[in-house]
C-alpha cells in the first residue's frame, strides 16, 4: 500500500522536474541524477521493497521496473530533442580557423601617470581622497585665504554655473574638505579634473587633471616637504633627476616654492621648452597657511601642514614627449594605442 503511494508521488515530482527542465529553470543532468542516480529516488523505491511481505514483491517490482524506464525515456527524449538542434550549430562552427583578434583597451597617458604619482605616494603613506569637481567659492577661493578682491580670482578665469556655483580652478579645494572630513595627522593625495576658461590651443586646456598632496601633523617643516618632493621627482623622472626650489607665491601657503627639474639644454626642443633656462617648473607646493588650518577647522597652533600640486597633462607631456595637451581630450586610437 505505502509503496504505491510512494511511487506516485515520484513520479508526480519527476513530471515536476522535468517541466522546469523545459522551460529553463533546471538542469536535465541534475533531475537525472536526483531520479536516476545510485542515491536517487528510484534507487530509494527499490531498496524499499525489501520491507514488503515476498508475496507482494513481483508486482511491486514490476510497477517500479515501468516508473524506471518511463522516467529513463523521458530524460531520452529531452536529450535527443538537444541533439536536434547540434548538427546546425556545429556546421558554422569550424574550430580549427584562427581565431579574430579582439582589440584590447589601453589606460589613458593621464590614468597612467596619475596611478604612477599614485604609487610613489601611497609607498610613503599617503591615501588617497576625492572631492567635487562643481564647487562654492567658499571651498575653491576663500577658504584658501584668496581675499575677496585677490587678483588670482581673475587671474584663474573661472566657469561660473550659477552666483555661487563654478567648476573648481584646482584640486586645492579638496584640501579643505579633506580636513573637514578627516582627523588629523593626515597624509592624502587628491587627484582631479579642474578647469580653466582658457582659449584652447597647444599648450592650455579649458579643462586638465590635477594632483594634490596634504599632510598635516604636529610638526612638519620645510625640509620635510623638500625631501618629500625630491624623492617624488627621483622616483617618477629617474635617480638622477635634478631639482631645484624658487621661492613663490601662493595664498594658500606660506612660504611658497615652485619646484623645477632640470631638463637639459641638449637640443632645439630643449631651449624651446625650457625657454632657453634648461629648467622646467613642474609643481608648486608651501607650508599651509595658518588661515587655510584654521578654515579646515584645525587649530595653527597645534598643527602644521605642507601641501603641493602638479598639473598631470604637463607632467605626461615632460615624460613622454607629448607636444600637445589637445591630444589628451581627443579620444584620437592612433594616440592612445601609443601608451
Ligand atoms: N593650486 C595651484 C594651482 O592650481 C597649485 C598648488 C600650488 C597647489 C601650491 C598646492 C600648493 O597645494 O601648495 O596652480
Amino acid at each position: 500500500m505505502g509503496l504505491t503511494t510512494d511511487i506516485e508521488q515520484v513520479r508526480a515530482d519527476f513530471a515536476h522536474g522535468l517541466s522546469d527542465v523545459q522551460s529553463g529553470e533546471a538542469y536535465a543532468e541534475q533531475l537525472r541524477i536526483d531520479f536516476l542516480g545510485r542515491k536517487g529516488r528510484v534507487a530509494g523505491l527499490f531498496a524499499s521493497m525489501g520491507s514488503l511481505a515476498a508475496s507482494e514483491r513481483p508486482a511491486a517490482g514490476k510497477r517500479l521496473n515501468g516508473l524506471k524506464a518511463e522516467i529513463t525515456s523521458a530524460l531520452a527524449d529531452l536529450d535527443s530533442n538537444v541533439e536536434v538542434n547540434a548538427p546546425a550549430v556545429e556546421a558554422e562552427l569550424d574550430l580549427t580557423l584562427p581565431g579574430d583578434p579582439i582589440p584590447r583597451g589601453a589606460l589613458h597617458p593621464i590614468t597612467l601617470i596619475q596611478e604612477q604619482i599614485k604609487a610613489i605616494f601611497t609607498r610613503l603613506g599617503f591615501s588617497v581622497f576625492y572631492g567635487p569637481e562643481v564647487e562654492t567659492e567658499y571651498y575653491n577661493f576663500a577658504a584658501l585665504n584668496f581675499k575677496p578682491d585677490h587678483p588670482a580670482r581673475d587671474m584663474q578665469d573661472t566657469f561660473y554655473i550659477a552666483d555661487d556655483l563654478l567648476l573648481r580652478t584646482h584640486t586645492s579645494n579638496d584640501q579643505i574638505h579633506a580636513m573637514e572630513q578627516l582627523d588629523p595627522p593626515l597624509r592624502i593625495l587628491m587627484p582631479g579634473r579642474v578647469f580653466r576658461n582658457e582659449a584652447i590651443n597647444a599648450r592650455s586646456h579649458c579643462q586638465f587633471h590635477q594632483v594634490e598632496g596634504l599632510v598635516i601633523d604636529r610638526n612638519t617643516s620645510l625640509a620635510e616637504l623638500k625631501g618629500t618632493m625630491i624623492h617624488f621627482a627621483k622616483e617618477l623622472y629617474g635617480p638622477d633627476t635634478v631639482t631645484r626650489f624658487r621661492p613663490s607665491y601662493f595664498p594658500f601657503t606660506e612660504p611658497s616654492a615652485e619646484m623645477d627639474i632640470y631638463w637639459g639644454l641638449d637640443t632645439e626642443r630643449d631651449h624651446r621648452i625650457t625657454k632657453g633656462t634648461g629648467w622646467l617648473e613642474i609643481m608648486g607646493c608651501g607650508m599651509v597657511h595658518p588661515n587655510v588650518l584654521q578654515a579646515g577647522g584645525l587649530d595653527p597652533q597645534e598643527w602644521t601642514g605642507y601641501a603641493f600640486g602638479m598639473g598631470l597633462e604637463r607632467m605626461a607631456m615632460l615624460k613622454w614627449g607629448i607636444g600637445d595637451i589637445r591630444y589628451f581630450f581627443e579620444g584620437d586610437l592612433r594616440f592612445l594605442r601609443q601608451f
